[in-house]
């Protein structure tokens, strides 16, 4: 029986099956465990009651596991209609007594309601991944923008938002961008999206990798790990940009560059990483051959035209659970993957704990920073400080049994000197 009673889930009875999982997740995140038993003992979060809107896996359920240790009353709602898993949602209502408002797959309006569900438990603190509570807050909810101490943003496309806010002046409280973090951005967006993307194709269509085109829109830190584990899979990788750096970066990597334009003909699988809009759009999914698979790791599901491909479609059906199949005029079929929201986190798991350890450590030392510092912050983005993301990295290293070599007096000495050594 569920302790708390303010929660919506799809079925408490799934509560079991996750809490296996969320178990089996936190052996693979040490350093958050490290985290929860110091906040468990200190209690620096204690008396603050905080609303997390982000995706609700079993590494999120051991993020709320630990801000609750640290002494906060912590509510959860959904980040992504599609990312829900539902036996952790369960569990963390059941065994954990932390009220939950996600259901996988949820309407957009249920969706919603569930943020102002979230925003209803009256938080002093925020922590956004997409900035959709924030948001929230600055559009409906005003009158609670003074309770707020602090903030704390998950991805990409959140701390831009954020920083637009900033620049405006609108922001009405401090934002720590967790996603700055080089402990976060560096594995999580990289390693993390990159082997949970190919994951969620697969697991979506059990597609062979090897020997076919494989287009990866935007070489930032989501789009690299995507194209290296497709090449590592044996896939011949395009990548598209618009940054002439990243372009060349990628050139240099070993890919090959071409505009969307040249690419949308030629690919068998599209994958889009870029946090930008309509980035296939019509007059790509027009120059398709048929069968290609398109599909999204970016924040949002507006980097590939959908509404133009329900447009062009003559027909569609579900081919597969995630695979939506378009039939064109002229008989070509083009396949949606998980409604072009995040496949690695729709049609898969996310992140492996592993490295979700390092970003949700910066959680939550960011927010016992928040707490701590609160009275110092002004209404700006803040990174992370660096000594926090230094002891991350010092810890995660430790925990995976590497050492690593320090420096010397003479080293030290050495390399701060300018005129020794020639
Ligand atoms: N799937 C996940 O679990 C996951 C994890 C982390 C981040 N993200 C999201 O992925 C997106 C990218 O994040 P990132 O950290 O890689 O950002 P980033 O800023 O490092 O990289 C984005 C890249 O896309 C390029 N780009 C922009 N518009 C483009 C266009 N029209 N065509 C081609 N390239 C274009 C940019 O030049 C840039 O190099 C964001 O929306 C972020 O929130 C998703």
């Amino acid at each position: 029986m569920a302790k708390t009673t303010s929660h919506d889930v799809r079925d408490l009875a799934l509560a079991p099956d996750g809490v296996r999982r969320i178990m089996w997740a936190d052996r693979q995140m040490p350093v958050l465990t490290a985290i929860r038993e110091r906040f468990e003992a200190e209690k620096p979060l204690a008396g603050y009651r905080v609303a997390a809107c982000l995706h609700v896996t079993t590494e999120t359920a051991n993020l709320m596991r630990t801000l609750k240790a640290g002494g906060a009353d912590v509510v959860l709602c959904a980040s992504n209609p599609l990312s829900t898993q539902d036996d952790v949602a369960a569990a963390l209502v059941d065994e954990f007594d932390i009220p939950v408002f996600a259901i996988k797959g949820e309407d957009n309006d249920t969706y919603y309601a569930h943020i102002q569900a979230a925003v209803d438990h009256k938080p002093q603190l925020t922590m956004d991944d997409g900035a959709d509570v924030i948001g929230v807050l600055h559009s409906s909810r005003r009158e609670q923008l003074g309770d707020i101490i602090a903030g704390m943003e998950e991805t990409t496309t959140g701390v831009i938002r954020l920083k637009a806010m900033e620049a405006d002046g609108a922001l009405a409280f401090p934002v720590i961008a967790v996603n700055e973090a080089r402990t976060k951005h560096l594995f999580d967006n990289r390693y993390g999206t990159g082997q949970s993307t190919i994951d969620g194709i697969i697991r979506a269509t059990n597609v062979l990798l090897a020997g076919r085109k494989f287009v990866v829109a935007g070489y930032g830190w989501t789009g690299r790990g995507v194209a290296m584990r497709a090449r590592g899979m044996g896939a011949h990788v395009i990548v598209t940009e618009v940054d002439p750096m990243r372009a060349l970066e990628a050139l240099m990597d070993g890919y090959e560059v071409l505009p969307m334009g040249l690419a949308a003909g030629i690919g068998d699988i599209f994958c889009t990483a870029t946090g930008d809009k309509h980035v296939i759009a019509r007059e790509h999914l027009e120059a398709m051959k048929d069968g290609a698979i398109v599909c999204n790791t970016g924040h949002f599901n507006v980097e590939i035209d959908i509404p133009a491909l329900r447009e062009l479609a003559v027909e569609t059906r579900e081919a597969r659970t995630f695979v939506e199949e378009f039939k064109l005029a002229d008989g070509r079929r083009i396949f949606l993957l998980a409604e072009g929201r995040l496949v690695n986190i729709s049609a898969a798991e996310g992140h492996p704990a592993l490295v979700m350890d390092m970003s949700f450590a910066n959680q939550a030392l960011a927010t016992e920073y928040a707490v701590a510092n609160a009275s110092s912050l002004e209404n700006k983005v803040y990174p992370v400080p660096f000594d926090i993301d230094e002891e991350i990295a010092r810890l995660k290293l430790e925990t995976m049994g590497v050492a690593i070599d320090r420096l010397t007096d003479e080293q030290s000495t050495y390399l701060a000197t300018w005129n020794e050594g020639t």
